[in-house]
């Protein structure tokens, strides 16, 4: 067994955690066994096929319902003129995580892409082709896709109801006395999730009980808002989400295909199945809205930032609200006694936005980090020197302490790892044969927020466990690491515990997100086998039979499946406890949740180091080697962790020199709405990527000092990427992706 973890103010977690397991799906999912909601075939199956948009802006006039009605195998149309109606408006925002949908309420066309029908066949083919028959007719509008077709807005709050502005210190006063104003502008662009899984549904109806195969990062939330949309009672709907193939914020939301699916397999009493073609996740799924963001750096003579000011424009759709909260990247990473950020954005033909991967904080540190090393460069300070100098050791925009700040450690490591010690401060002074080379760094930092989760723990009279909560797989590993967590909570080994996961009967682990999910769903399933333990510890230390008779004082402590005396090497296991009682199984109940009013600034930090080399005559940016440290609080599967961070960091390499959606400004459509056209990063573009983890006890974040790993390795990275390619060819980037021909 491996060594008991102890951490300060920490409860004690046994042997399972800190393990780094192999994930427990992975034969399952190498081997195809592991369903997924489009694998699901019931009997008497039709598919549907929404037609979708081909403008940006206008009205549907006509559709041949009548050539597709024809099609051999084509069951049923369905326009705005004949389609069931829903218990709730599409355009009503039941919750602040519930989009404004699209599903065929009206003739109107709000972007490209947006579905305008949907056909039932009694094949794929059969649907596809009907859906082509449609050929629609359109009364079009110019498209307003681009940031200079809009006047920007002004509005109270970014991303989930976030302050849209940040105003602390005397702006003016820190200008007039600054050595140095160093303006940095930076464009990010459209990003698409581009998820391996396409969005799908099956949907069978008996009576009004509803049962749904599809992928969800939100069990409870996707259950209680399809129930509402279709006026039935939640529950009555069952939904199966054993696993995703990757959802990174695409997947948290119900959209209107989703909707139209069920609502035709109600209508015709068979059951749907709907799949997203990988074009159609381009628009009603959401996506990281482009920004322009302008970072202004005030300094002292000797380089101390004495005011930071971190402006965002961003294009949201027509008509719902969600802005990409990019300027939030400058509150807590760097010293900034003056601090200002805003926000504005314009509305374009487009899918309203949503979160993807490191929301806000991914595009914000892009810009923010190429505009800490033009401030180092103005103060002609190094850029670790700089930062050095300049980190917060208290939270800029609450003034709270940190709950833990272990970022000159990552900043240590990290540097000593890459070799930073050796690098020129002027660019352009190293060479790889004809190649440029350069080295640059960010400042990795993600908040470690925790959502609401409940579980269950079931202790068994052989002594295995079962635990059940109804958390989401989307590829990182959680059926693995909250078993970890769960197995320790009931003091037993992984291989002795049921976890079941993935279905909506079950407790509700809250939303797979916010890289909050290991941290909440794991104490809740920490807690119920905790409220197990304490049951059994009451009627051992309670039983005159029970070497633990009389423990009570001292206590007892639970450990492979025994509770062990605290103050003598006595232990009696739990078979014979439960025997003894005459009960076959013991049940306990867990909650995850932060309880009151933080009083601390809760984040993960990290520091990433980056070398480029770059074709001098063809701009062509090649990522040779990354370097990342990270604190994370406690790491519970470090096998997996380092998969999240490399996962993290290469997202980092495609976001810097690769990924753009692009619309054709003319008629508002995507021109790379497929992955030919939309390029991310393959094992060629990713070089020799190290994430170290630095040991690190949160006391605050939560009881187990767990934060999360999804999602700050994208942080930091782009930036290292940018500044190396700086070092590389004294250009500094003017946005992302990097194109080659910025670079000659
Ligand atoms: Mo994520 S963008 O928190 O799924």
């Amino acid at each position: 067994m491996a060594e008991v973890m102890n951490m300060e103010g920490h409860v004690r977690l046994g042997s399972n955690a800190g393990q780094a397991l192999t994930r427990r799906d992975g034969i399952l999912k190498v081997t195809g066994a592991a369903p997924y909601a489009a694998d699901a075939r019931p009997e008497g199956l039709l598919y549907a096929v929404a037609a979708t948009a081909g403008i940006a802006r206008g009205r549907v006039t006509h559709l041949d319902v009548a050539a597709a009605t024809a099609h051999p195998g084509v069951v049923k149309v369905y326009t705005p003129a004949n389609v069931p109606a829903l218990a709730i408006s599409p355009d009503e925002k039941i919750h602040p995580f519930v989009w404004k949908m699209e599903a065929l309420q009206s003739d109107a066309v709000r972007y490209a892409g947006q579905p305008i029908a949907m056909v039932l066949a009694e094949t794929l083919e059969a649907a596809t082709e009907g859906a082509r028959l449609l050929a629609p007719r359109y009364e079009a509008e110019p498209p307003r896709v681009t940031f200079e077709t809009g006047e920007p807005y002004e509005t109270d709050t970014t991303a989930f109801g976030r302050p849209a502005t940040h105003r602390a210190g005397d702006l003016d006063a820190a200008r007039g006395t600054a050595a140095h104003h160093v303006v940095t502008e930076v464009s990010t662009p459209a990003q698409y999730h581009n998820a391996m899984e396409p969005h799908a549904v099956t949907a069978r109806w008996d009576g009004d009980r509803l049962e749904l195969d599809t992928p969800t990062q939100a069990l409870a939330l996707t259950k209680t808002t399809i129930a509402a949309f279709l006026g039935i009672d939640a529950a009555g709907v069952t939904i199966r989400s054993p696993f995703l193939g990757g959802g990174f914020g695409s997947k948290a939301i119900v959209y209107g295909a989703q909707l139209l699916a069920i609502l035709a397999a109600r209508d015709l009493g068979r059951p749907v199945k709907m799949v997203l073609t990988r074009a159609q996740m381009y628009g009603p799924v959401g996506h990281r809205a482009p920004t322009r963001q302008t970072v202004t750096v005030n300094l002292d003579p000797e380089g101390a930032i004495t005011a930071l000011e971190h402006d965002t424009l961003t294009v949201t759709s027509t008509f719902d609200h969600f802005l990409e909260g990019a300027s939030g990247a400058s509150h807590s990473v760097y010293v900034a006694p003056v601090l200002h950020t805003t926000h504005r954005a314009v509305r374009g033909d487009i899918g309203t936005p949503g979160p993807m991967r490191a929301p806000g904080e991914a595009s914000g540190s892009a810009a923010l980090e190429l505009a800490i090393d033009a401030a180092a460069e103005a103060a002609g300070m190094d850029p670790l020197a700089f930062r050095l100098k300049n980190y917060a050791e208290t939270d800029p925009a609450t003034g709270m302490a940190f709950s833990s700040k272990a970022l000159r450690e990552c900043y240590a490591q990290a540097a000593e790892r890459f070799g930073w010690d050796a690098r020129p401060l002027a660019p352009r002074q190293m060479r790889q044969g004809r190649l440029l080379k350069g080295w640059g760094m960010g400042t990795a930092q993600f908040p470690c927020p925790m959502f609401q989760a409940a579980a269950h723990a079931t202790l068994r009279a052989d002594g295995s466990g079962v635990v059940e909560t109804s958390a989401a797989d989307m590829g990182q590993g959680a059926w693995t690491a909250l078993a970890q967590i769960a197995a320790d909570g009931l003091g037993i080994d992984i291989d002795r515990l049921d976890f079941r996961s993935g279905h909506s009967d079950l407790p509700d682990a809250g939303i797979a997100g916010g890289s909050g999910h290991t941290a909440t769903a794991g104490t809740a399933l920490f807690n119920a086998g905790a409220d197990v333990i304490r049951q059994l510890a009451d009627l051992a230390t309670q039983d005159p039979a029970s070497p633990l008779f009389g423990a009570g004082n001292a206590g007892v402590t639970a450990r492979a499946g025994r509770l062990w005396r605290n103050d003598d090497e006595r232990s009696d296991s739990y078979e014979d406890i439960l025997a003894r009682a005459g009960l076959d199984l013991i049940r306990g109940e867990g909650k995850g949740v932060r309880e009151g009013e933080p009083t601390r600034a809760m984040f993960s930090h990290g520091a990433v180091f980056a070398e480029v080399l770059v074709d001098p005559d063809l701009g062509q940016v090649r990522v040779s080697r990354l370097v990342g440290a990270f604190a994370a609080g406690r790491i519970i599967n470090p096998k997996l962790a380092r998969s999240q961070l490399l996962g993290g960091m290469t997202w980092g390499i495609g976001f810097a020199l690769q990924e753009e959606a692009l619309h054709d400004a003319r008629t508002g459509r995507f021109v790379n709405n497929d992955l030919a056209g939309y390029h991310v990063p393959v094992n060629a573009d990713a070089p020799m990527i190290e994430a170290l983890t630095v040991h690190e006890d949160d006391p605050f974040v939560n009881t187990l000092g767990i934060k999360g790993v999804g999602e700050i390795g994208v942080t930091g990275t782009v930036g290292a990427i940018g500044n190396a390619v700086w070092h590389a060819t004294g250009i500094r980037p003017a946005g992302f992706p990097i194109h080659p021909e910025s670079l000659i």
